[in-house]
């Protein structure tokens, strides 16, 4: 069936970068390419396509032009709620759309929460405090080292070479630089310190695991490996990716329950990537949950793994599209 679907999205293009901004000040945005392919899978499909975008003006436009389901990967602007805004807009309007609801979205966006949720059932996770202004540091209670990061951030902003921390010294550096920089909260965790694992998995009654990608940084020891800002900015020449990866089939299989697992009880649907990272016992941790994965069709880590697992990028639009047609009781109808 022929329907209309709506694209919401946010671009980098649309905000203004100044030089006193960090790098990755708009790290989490979209670029118009990637706006392009979701549109030509769907349009390949029959579909007619309508952008949307993600500004105020979106709810005009919403109003104006009637859409049967809105495929969304926007992140919204600002606050812990960003990713929610427009799923929640569209929840009001009683238009379907792809991927997770509100609650899900807010509460994966703020890891510190979703940590408390995986935890609530026995999922390992490092231990972690939740920091919003320096006098807070005066009740650590957490072993080094140490790894700090923005608590409500994902694409790895914030995230540096050096965010793994060693020392007292260096945390208040680093914890005073966010704090100025970006602002709170700030997580602070245990460092995890063995190989690293992102897993993506599609579906909603029955999810499955699409693939298990190991993120080897290149020339990186393994407990000094972060999946940086820098690092993913020159992934070509800096990581290597291995789907599937090359472990144990034990771990292999505990790295997909401790994913499956996040993703249900999190309450995700139709698509989501899993973090994860293994202890010096071989424990997988759960670092966090992303319900609105990066789609970029050069540099997503979602489609590299679908096109290491034999997908071209168009099934894995698809077959996102369909889990939300399938849950709406919209496919083949
Ligand atoms: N507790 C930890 N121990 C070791 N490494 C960590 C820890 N937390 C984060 N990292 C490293 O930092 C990277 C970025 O952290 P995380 O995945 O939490 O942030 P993100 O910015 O939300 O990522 P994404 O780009 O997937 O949205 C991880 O991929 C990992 O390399
Ligand atoms: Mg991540």
């Amino acid at each position: 069936m022929r329907l209309r679907v709506g694209i919401t999205y946010n671009l980098k293009q649309d905000f203004l970068y100044t030089e006193n901004q960090p790098i990755d000040f708009l790290e989490e945005f979209d670029s118009e390419e990637t706006i392009e392919a979701i549109r030509n899978v769907l349009e390949s499909d029959g579909h007619e396509v309508v952008k949307l975008g993600g500004d105020l003006g979106l709810i005009d436009r919403l109003r104006q032009t009637p859409i049967d389901i809105v495929f969304n990967i926007a992140e919204g602007l600002q606050g812990r709620n960003r990713e929610a805004h427009i799923p929640a807009l569209l929840e009001y309007l009683r238009i379907p759309y792809t991927g997770s609801d509100p609650l899900t979205l807010s509460l994966t966006l703020d890891k510190s929460m979703a940590k408390r949720v995986v935890m609530s059932e026995g999922i390992p996770t490092p231990r972690f405090m939740k920091v919003e202004r320096m006098e807070d540091l005066r009740q650590l209670n957490l072993n080094y080292p140490l790894f700090v990061k923005l608590c409500y951030e994902g694409s790895s902003k914030g995230v540096r070479l050096d965010s793994k921390i060693s020392n007292r010294r260096s945390l208040e550096e680093k914890a005073e630089w966010l704090l100025k920089t970006y602002g709170p909260p700030l997580l602070v965790e245990e460092f995890v310190s063995g190989p690293e694992f992102t897993v993506g998995i599609l579906g909603n009654e029955s999810p499955t695991v699409l693939g298990v990608m190991q993120i080897e940084i290149k020339g990186s020891p393994v407990e000094e490996a972060i999946y940086s800002v820098e690092v993913k900015r020159e992934w070509e020449e800096r990581v290597h990716y291995h789907c599937p990866p090359p472990v144990d089939v034990h771990l292999l299989r505990e790295i997909e329950a401790v994913a499956l697992r996040s993703y249900r009880l999190l309450d995700c649907r139709d698509v989501s990537r899993v973090d994860i990272r293994v202890d010096q016992n071989g424990t997988p941790h759960f670092l966090e949950i992303n319900p609105l994965p990066g789609l970029s069709p050069v540099y997503g880590d979602l489609p590299i793994m679908a096109g290491r697992m034999g997908w071209d990028y168009a099934r894995l639009i698809r077959t996102i599209f369909d889990h939300a047609l399938k849950r709406n009781g919209l496919l083949g109808r």
